[in-house]
């Protein structure tokens, strides 16, 4: 048996109860994950209010589920066909939904696992997952980032917007980070080249970009794209407007409908994890070129709190729940 984080409704941290449960068995080309670590991001909060609404239509409830994603930890068990990983290895990566991180034992497709990066803590690996691989996606896939662009992220100490500066600074931009007066020193420490305090100042004044990260914020597009240059790229990754009933999407479905009619690149971020982006991300840790920022720690049994102190869409790096002492 095991402890595990259960979520038996749709809304606030209430839904969430601690639960003894039989440690899941993998299914074919999983692995159960004994886990040390697992990062809370921004998605769980969707995922536990099933806002906005088509969250519940891509990862129904049916009753029940292990809330988690992002996970680091060693291999407790393989499932039928896998080859690459043995009892004992030291992974990171996201979980199967339903069977999630905040557990004390996680199901896991091996093709969103990878070797736990070896300079990094069982903490640190776990707060990459999602939130690092989505950074990858917006600045390197999705913008095409490249040496000597000027790239504004907005959201620049969220979870995602701290790794996007990173990531951009290592492609050689010249990077402008916006976020809040209490949050400046930290996306300084992360290696922008100039930081806004969005509460004093308007970043987009600051214009014209090659970039725009938006993590944060859900400025208008017309403004967004004002301050973009001509050939420039917007890439949406989310923002959490409290009124709109699509939530962040209403805009970034906007975006990608207006799209084929500029000659800037308008982008509707839609992220997902693999073996292979968890590679690239290690060997950016591995160059010292990227390291998660840890805000809070907590123990599965502050997850509840923890999740509900992550805000909406107001987030300060990275949040990390410990299962094990190592
Ligand atoms: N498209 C995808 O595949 C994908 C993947 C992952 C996440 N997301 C979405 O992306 C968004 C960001 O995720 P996250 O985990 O990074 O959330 P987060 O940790 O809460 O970060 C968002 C950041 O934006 C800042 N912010 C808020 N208003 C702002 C404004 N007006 N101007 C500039 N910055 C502002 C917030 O803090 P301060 O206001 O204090 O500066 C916060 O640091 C969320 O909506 C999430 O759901 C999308």
């Amino acid at each position: 048996m095991m402890k595990a984080m259960l979520q038996e409704g749709y809304g606030s941290s209430e839904m969430l109860r601690l639960v003894d449960r039989v440690i899941p068995e993998p299914g074919p080309g999983e692995v159960t994950v004994e886990v040390a670590a697992a990062g809370l991001d921004a998605g769980l909060v969707h995922l536990l209010e099933g806002r906005p609404f088509p969250v519940r239509l891509a990862m129904p409830l049916r009753g029940g589920r292990v809330l988690g994603l992002d996970c680091a930890g060693t291999v407790h068990a393989v499932g039928e066909g896998v080859t690459d990983y043995a009892v004992g290895d030291k992974v990171f990566g996201v979980t199967v939904t339903g069977d999630g991180a905040l557990a004390e034992n996680a199901r896991a497709s091996t093709a969103k696992l990878a070797p736990k990066p070896r300079g990094l803590s069982f903490i640190e690996a776990a707060a990459i997952p999602v939130s690092a691989t989505t950074a990858l996606r917006a600045v390197r896939d999705a913008a095409g980032v490249q040496s000597g662009q000027r790239v504004l992220v907005l959201g620049a100490a969220g979870g995602v917007g701290h790794f996007a500066v990173q990531i951009a600074k290592n492609l050689g931009a010249e990077v402008i980070g916006a976020c809040s007066t209490g949050k400046l020193q930290l996306v300084r420490s992360i290696g922008a080249d100039q930081v806004i305090d969005y509460t004093t100042g308007d970043p987009l004044k600051e214009g014209p970009f090659d970039a725009i990260i938006d993590t944060g914020g859900h400025r208008r597009l017309r403004q967004l794209r004002r301050a973009l240059q001509p050939t420039g790229a917007l890439v949406l990754v989310g923002a959490e407007p409290e009124a709109a009933p699509l939530g962040g999407m209403g805009r970034s479905l906007a975006a990608a409908l207006l799209n084929p009619f500029t000659r800037q690149k308008l982008v509707m971020l839609a992220s997902s994890e693999d073996r292979q982006a968890l590679l690239d991300l290690t060997e950016l840790v591995d160059r010292g070129a990227l390291r998660p920022v840890i805000h809070r720690t907590a123990s599965l049994e502050e997850a509840p709190e923890a999740i509900t102190g992550l805000g909406r869409g107001s987030g300060t790096a990275k949040t990390v729940v410990e299962l094990q002492q190592i």
